[in-house]
């Protein structure tokens, strides 16, 4: 099937690493331009020289998704070299391991900042190429941590929440620009985050034991952590003209870790 990604600008932010990074080399396969951002220069440098075919169809930029002008810079630079924006993948961050007792006054301010910051940004800068696209569509990379909450991540819980509920508000107020807003809530995937705790946490167990460990441990019903291209797949489907009746709503890739039945 044809997604119709051809030759359509997608901006995703975080693409150096992990769920990022897998969305780009999905987008640039399916003959999209893609633009994407990371903080250091160095990673996404090194991701980009590792992408294969399309490479000439990708635009970096060293940007924060907290720092609203240098994100409007990054987009509007897109917009100018590819000529429009038509997809916005908000992915760039990371989740906080803290229960209540060890979360500070800071820490939650921070979290709420990455976690609000990281959509609202790049979407007030992408919005006005947004609203020219014929087939517009902003893809809110959450957590099922969102309708299923962790008290050992309480702070990213309660602001992956929030995420979801500002995805649905979005979702109702761009539809007249024909702008479609959509959500993919991640279960445990085997990215960066994941190897970056097992680092931590210097078990002496393999890292290969310790996600089968976690993954039974956190009731991972398909018994495996996910892939970060076992994502990259919803968020293409999502942003794919084909899914154009498709908004104000997401899809769990979760392995089934997920208790929610909505
Ligand atoms: N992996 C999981 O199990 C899981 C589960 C639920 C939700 N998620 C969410 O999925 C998204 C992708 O995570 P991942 O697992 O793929 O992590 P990852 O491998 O660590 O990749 C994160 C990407 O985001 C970039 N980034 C982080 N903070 C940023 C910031 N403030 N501004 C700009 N770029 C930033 C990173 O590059 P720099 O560090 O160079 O900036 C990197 O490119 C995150 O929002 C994460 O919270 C992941």
């Amino acid at each position: 099937m044809d997604l119709g990604l051809a030759d359509r600008t997608i901006v995703v932010t975080g693409g150096s690493s992990g769920v990022g990074l897998a969305t780009v080399r999905a987008l640039l396969d399916e003959g999209a331009r893609v633009a994407t951002c990371g903080r250091d220069a160095d990673r996404l440098a090194k991701a980009a020289a590792g992408l294969g075919a399309g490479r000439d169809r990708l635009l970096t930029g060293v940007c924060d998704v907290r720092d609203a002008d240098a994100v409007d810079r990054f987009v509007r630079g897109a917009a100018d070299t590819f000529g429009g924006v038509d997809g916005l993948v908000n992915n760039a961050g990371q989740s906080r391991m803290k229960g209540l007792d060890d979360s500070t006054a800071e820490d939650w301010r921070d979290e709420l900042e990455l976690k609000f910051a990281g959509v609202l940004n790049p979407l007030c800068a992408a919005r006005p190429f947004l609203a020219r696209s014929a087939a517009a569509s902003i893809v809110n990379i959450n957590a099922v941590l969102a309708k299923q909450p962790e008290p050992r991540l309480i702070t990213t819980s309660a602001a992956r929440a929030g995420i979801l509920n500002l995805s649905k508000s979005l979702s109702a107020e761009l539809a007249a620009d024909g702008i479609r807003v959509n959500s993919v809530c991640l279960g445990l995937i085997d990215t960066g985050q994941w190897t970056r705790r097992h680092a931590a946490a210097a078990t002496g167990t393999s890292y290969e034991d310790w996600q089968a460990e976690l993954a039974a441990d956190r009731g991972v019903a398909l018994g495996r952590l996910g892939r970060a291209e076992e994502v990259a797949y919803a968020v293409v489907a999502l942003l794919s003209p084909r899914a154009s009746y498709i908004t104000g709503t997401g899809i769990d890739v979760c392995g089934g870790v997920g208790r929610s039945i909505l």
